[in-house]
């Protein structure tokens, strides 16, 4: 069973990633705007994520075609029956992990995006794909929005939101990560101090860099 390769979400996502492609130039001209200390101060803010990702509130910034395989593979050969991910989207990774859970026999996925255009795109493809019986599409900024009412034993993780804020989305994650659980990390190399956390082996983690710019890390019991 691949529920990737089902003809309804395959054009969903063949669709989304057209979408990707297109939107690469527009990617490159709003980042090279920006002086290489504004991109830094950009990329690790803390507190001044926001003004950025309001502006590329039409770009997609989704995962590759490659990490999206990944991220199914990784969800369906872990079992995964519960996920968490930071930073929606138009919801390409969130159909890759939803997807996974649908073949793992069900389950559920709560996904946290701020940008109310980005939400009704995500939950329209997300609709579109078959997955929305799977999917809690969190509205708001994920540091108030994962908060509460966390999922109480988290399988899988996905950081691909603001990279400043990496330490605390996990931070608020890790008491409710299952012993065994993997944490994904987009970009983490944005985040120093989210590297040194999931890699200082007595904070709990098992973690390697790979595919270039991610790291995956494995919470131990
Ligand atoms: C790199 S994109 C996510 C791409 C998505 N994972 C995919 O593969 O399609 C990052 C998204 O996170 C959202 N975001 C960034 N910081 C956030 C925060 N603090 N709370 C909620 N959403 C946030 C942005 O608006 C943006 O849409």
């Amino acid at each position: 069973m691949n529920t990737l390769a089902d003809p309804r979400l395959a054009s969903v996502l063949d669709r989304l990633f057209a979408e990707a492609a297109a939107s690469a130039a527009a990617v490159r001209h709003e980042v090279a705007r920006l002086s290489p200390e504004e991109q830094a101060a950009m990329m690790t803010s803390k507190t001044d994520y926001r003004a950025f990702y309001m502006r590329a509130k039409d770009l997609p910034l989704a995962v590759s075609r490659e990490t999206g395989t990944l991220l199914y593979m990784l969800a369906r050969s872990s079992r995964a029956r519960t996920v968490v991910e930071f930073g929606t989207s138009f919801g390409v990774s969130t159909l890759h992990l939803a997807a996974a859970l649908r073949d793992n026999g069900g389950g559920r996925l709560v996904t946290c995006e701020f940008e109310p255009t980005k939400v009704a795109r995500a939950r329209s493809n997300i609709e579109a794909g078959g997955m929305a019986d799977l999917v809690e599409i969190r509205e708001g900024d994920a540091l108030e929005t994962l908060a509460r009412h966390l999922p109480p034993a988290i399988d899988l993780v996905l950081l691909d939101g603001a990279k400043g804020l990496y330490p605390a989305i996990l931070a608020l994650l890790e008491p409710n990560l299952r012993p065994g659980a993997l944490v994904l990390a987009d970009n983490a190399d944005w985040s120093a101090e989210y590297l040194a956390r999931v890699r200082t082996p007595s904070n709990g983690y098992l973690s390697v860099p790979f595919a270039g710019d991610v790291e995956l890390s494995l919470r131990l019991g």
